[in-house]
């Protein structure tokens, strides 16, 4: 019998990206040398009696080199078995496979591929940076960080990229993301293009970094951001779509049934990595008379962390850009906004619910009504929210603060405040 290998993308972690023909060849695989960066999850579907070899590399630890990964495709495809070859993202993106392929040729043997959603494009999707926008840029490159500009193996031109106007992705990049950029500005790209670093795309721990260019590679060092990371550099990455996994949508709409107690109060370290865009208050007339502004809308989380001994109520969400609503700057008006808990390790499993229980909870008696912002995206969230009573004020509505990307939702809690509604 003659073997086969087939070079398989798996996506960049999330096994929802893994390819229906990716899916297929796993299912059909006797040996599968897998990477890290795959969607490890997908394994299971192999059938029971195949091998399965971890030929990843842990950072900083033990790898299988190159030269064995090719004996071990070559010996097990000419022992009459088909190998997978299992990668993160696609398979021609900074991942070797040419080099498999090659070497499975010169062997004899027949390869196939099956390219794989590359973490290139799909991380920074995910946090919504399209990295071709009409009328904002019209191309991307995609480049290795491996070694900084000025390294003898290095043969990016930066002079050229710093002039090209494309959006520029990094990956690979994160410890030499400072001289990149550094080597960027001083040949010419302007000091004030905005950047993004995105950590472990598609997976239920990533994190996206907003900065300018300059602070960048800090704000993702002080965050703690490690590899797998890819930064993008480019008007792109200012943007910041409505875009959520699908996952996201439906663990959210499975969450309704979910009710825990397990909140704990914010934490200055959570600004990194929280995905809460969520806002309650109880409050007078204060706000309908348009006499308080939300303060600190856009600090970043420099700021925010700076400040965050001062902050006695949160407001939290997804990127740098976090918001801070802070009691004292409410002192001496008649609001009283209460402490937000969150629950970190159970995003997208029922914080929606959780933070509504929490809200009507914490509401003092007296509180006649009980504001609540939430993300645009949240549309679960949206859909629980109207079931508890709460109405959308509508866009054009300006007696309140409109807070970007976010629904206002408004509950009435006595026939006595209805009337000034
Ligand atoms: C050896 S390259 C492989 C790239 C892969 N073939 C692809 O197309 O995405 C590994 C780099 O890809 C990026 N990467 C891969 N998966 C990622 C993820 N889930 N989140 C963030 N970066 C990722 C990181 O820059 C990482 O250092």
């Amino acid at each position: 019998m003659t073997g086969r290998v087939t070079l398989v993308g798996g996506g960049p972690g999330d096994p929802g990206l893994l390819t229906v023909a990716g899916l297929d060849a796993l299912r059909g695989a006797d040996v599968v040398l897998y990477d890290h960066l795959a969607p490890l999850s997908c394994l299971e579907e192999c059938p029971p009696g195949a091998l399965l070899i971890d030929v990843g590399k842990i950072p900083g630890g033990r790898a299988t080199s190159q030269q064995r990964i090719n004996e071990l495709l070559i010996e097990h495809a000419q022992a009459g078995r088909h190998v997978v070859r299992f990668k993160g993202g696609d398979p021609f993106v900074f991942g070797r496979g040419g080099e498999e392929v090659l070497a499975c040729a010169e062997a004899g043997l027949g390869v196939a591929v099956i390219p794989g959603v590359t973490s290139a494009v799909a991380g920074p999707a995910l946090a919504g940076i399209p990295v071709t926008h009409r009328g904002v840029v019209q191309a991307f490159t995609v480049v290795s960080g491996h070694v900084p500009p000025g390294h003898p193996a290095s043969t990016t031109d930066w002079t050229a990229l710093a002039h090209a106007g494309h959006t520029i992705v990094v990956l690979m990049g994160v410890a030499n993301l400072g001289a990149i950029c550094a080597e960027l500005v001083a040949q010419g790209l302007p000091a004030e293009t905005p950047a993004a670093v995105i950590a472990d795309a598609w997976l239920p721990t990533m994190r996206t970094v907003r900065a300018g260019v300059t602070e960048i590679a800090e704000q993702a060092k002080q965050v703690g951001i490690h590899a797998p990371a890819i930064a993008v550099i480019g008007e792109v990455a200012a943007q910041e779509l409505p875009v959520g996994a699908p996952s996201e949508f439906e663990q959210a709409a499975k969450a309704d049934e979910a009710v825990t107690d397990e909140l704990r109060p914010a934490r200055a370290d959570d600004a990194a990595e929280l995905l809460v865009l969520q806002r309650a208050c109880w409050t007078s007339d204060a706000i309908l008379n348009n006499t308080f502004e939300i303060p600190a809308l856009h600090e970043d989380l420099a700021t925010v962390r700076a400040n965050f001994a001062t902050y006695e109520t949160w407001v939290l969400r997804r990127g740098p850009r976090l918001i801070g609503a802070v009691r004292g700057v409410l002192r001496g008006t008649d609001w009283e906004v209460g402490r937000l808990m969150v629950a970190p390790d159970l995003q997208g499993q029922g914080l929606g619910r959780m933070l509504l229980q929490h809200i009507e909870r914490q509401a003092p008696p007296s509180a006649r009504r009980l504001w609540l912002f939430t993300g645009k995206r949240s549309e679960a969230n949206i859909r629980l929210y109207t079931r508890a009573g709460y109405q959308l004020i509508p866009d054009d509505d300006d007696s309140l603060p409109h807070v970007p990307h976010t629904v206002r939702l408004v509950k009435l809690t006595s026939p006595e405040s209805s009337q000034t509604r």
